[in-house]
């Protein structure tokens, strides 16, 4: 999309996954100010978005967008500056179809006014839905607000919500900086996996600048586990999908942020190499012994083992499995107990895992000593 953009995958928060329309300019304050106190802005947890229901349900006498007057009586602008005061980004939403899906006005056909109004507002990044989109194709739809986003002369984060719809990572990469590859998550085991599945498939489509988005984190919502949480966190991380947190960083459990806080899993996500890590063998029953894996900056390795099965299990990924010429040696680095492991063997690595469980490492070659003979 050449808006300079989207070098890693974006970090921050959005609204709907846990508040729906029940937003308004102090829980979007409120969760700014969370996301400085504990320490997750420093993490990279910069962007504040905000979803559906932001905007009165139709347009001013000249056409223009306007904050709902009951829940955002300040105003976006307001709180742009409040955002951009604590040296946060603030983000917005808008549909590429007649309404939002929540009936607010859409911008379909008003890309122009709502682009340079977004912009005087001062927001950094938009969300683009998909309803009443009038059946016409998503690749008709999203470029006009590319160009008035461009227009501006304001760079803002273009993040298309297309659901997936005619295979966007086909098509999306020079209109936005990310594109939904799915339906929407809900905040369940089934939802989470089935979800993985499908970005898998676009894996190679991904790269600095434009990433597959398999919709934002559910983590901290209460329908999955404790492992199953953390599976999702680790695998989101190895995928470099957009890591949004969608629960309320008001109030969240320790176990909670020590999901979300883990630097070594953040740091996979935002490596500078960008590549999208994938699924590279399921064995087992219903093949749902996993192993992940993808290739960071220096020649290091991230690695998944995921018991996708109901009970415990020892999980083995072979060195032909990850790609690894056989007896390279590699320093194993676990990046849940924060704690480097010694390899059990020179061609494979083995670990006991929990079911539903998704431990991760990062692999890093150690210097071959070649003596001279
Ligand atoms: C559908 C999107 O996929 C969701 O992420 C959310 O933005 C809702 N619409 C809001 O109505």
């Amino acid at each position: 999309v050449g808006n300079g953009l989207a070098k890693t995958p974006q970090m921050g928060w959005n609204s709907w996954n846990y508040f729906a329309c029940d937003i308004n300019e102090k829980v979007i304050k409120e969760t700014a100010n969370a996301l400085i106190s504990t320490g997750l802005a420093k993490l990279g947890y910069i962007y504040v978005n905000i979803d559906d229901c932001w905007s009165e349900a139709s347009r001013d006498s000249e056409g223009q967008l306007i904050p709902d007057s009951k829940s955002f009586p300040s105003g976006i602008k307001d709180l742009a500056d409040y955002v951009h005061s604590e040296g946060l980004k603030l983000g917005i939403y808008s549909d590429a179809g007649a309404f939002t899906c929540q009936k607010r006005p859409g911008s379909l056909k008003h890309e122009y006014d709502d682009a340079a109004l977004f912009a005087s507002w001062g927001v950094d990044y938009l969300k683009y839905d998909n309803c009443f989109n009038l059946g016409i194709e998503p690749e008709k739809r999203y470029p006009p607000m590319r160009d008035a986003i461009n227009a501006t002369g304001h760079t803002i984060f273009y993040s298309l919500c297309e659901w997936g719809v005619n295979d966007p990572a086909l098509w999306a990469g020079k209109i936005g900086n990310s594109w939904r590859t799915t339906n929407d998550i809900n905040d369940s085991w089934a939802s989470m996996t089935e979800i993985v599945d499908i970005n898998d498939k676009w894996a190679s489509y991904a790269g600095p600048g434009g990433w597959n988005d398999p919709d934002m984190l559910e983590v901290g919502n209460g329908g999955m586990t404790y492992q199953e949480y953390r599976a999702h966190f680790s695998i989101w991380a190895l995928m470099k999908a957009p890591l949004l947190i969608g629960c309320d960083v008001r109030n969240m459990t320790a176990e909670t942020f020590e999901i979300i806080s883990n630097e070594e899993v953040i740091a996979v996500n935002q490596d500078a190499l960008g590549v999208q890590g994938r699924k590279v063998l399921a064995y087992g029953p219903d093949g749902c012994y996993q192993i992940w894996a993808g290739p960071l900056s220096r020649h290091r390795l991230a690695v998944a083992l995921w018991n996708r099965c109901s009970k415990i299990a020892t999980i083995t990924a072979k060195w032909a499995a990850l790609g690894l010429e056989s007896s390279t040696s590699v320093s194993v680095r676990d990046l849940w107990k924060h704690e480097f492991i010694s390899p059990n063997s020179m061609s494979s690595f083995s670990a006991r895992i929990d079911a539903h469980a998704c431990e991760m490492y990062i692999f890093t070659p150690t210097m071959a000593i070649h003596s001279a003979t």
